[in-house]
């Protein structure tokens, strides 16, 4: 990443990552913003405006978690801490090897099967520590 130290303009320095690495990760956006003294944000507009940069690699695997009142209720709150814990991100991150990202978000409209869980598209209801061992570990990350 030295390189990146000589790259003072944006695009040249995303260019850069995007052929090294095929993605910019949050770590990397923030690198990039101290390195070149840019706003985090700066960089972040440049990677939504442009369709060629991506912030996740195209295999990352979307967690959302449900944390409204009912999932909340019903355990979805210890399900998410332990998800963090299981990926040692935390919510809006990914995982360093860009396979899982980790959103949290409010209610699914399938409060009476909480705790809820979408992984890579697929639901999954009264979603227990149990399960994440499983699912987690050994489908995503
Ligand atoms: S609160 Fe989780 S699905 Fe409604």
């Amino acid at each position: 990443m030295n390189e990146l130290e000589d790259k003072r303009d944006e695009i040249q320095v995303l260019n850069f990552v995007i052929r090294e690495i095929g993605y910019i990760p949050l770590e990397v956006q923030e690198f990039i913003a101290d390195k070149t003294g840019l706003f985090l944000v700066t960089i972040q507009n440049a990677i939504d405006f442009f369709p060629r940069y991506k912030s996740t690699i195209d295999s990352t695997v979307e967690i959302k978690v449900c944390n409204g009142i009912g999932c909340s209720g019903r355990g979805g709150l210890l399900v998410l801490e332990e998800i963090k814990e299981v990926l040692a991100i935390e919510v809006e991150e990914t995982t360093k090897d860009g396979k899982s990202r980790l959103t949290a978000q409010r209610c699914f409209g399938q409060c009476a099967n909480g705790p809820n869980v979408n992984i890579g598209g697929e639901f999954y209801n009264n979603f227990t520590t149990e399960k994440l061992e499983k699912l987690i570990k050994t489908n995503v990350k």
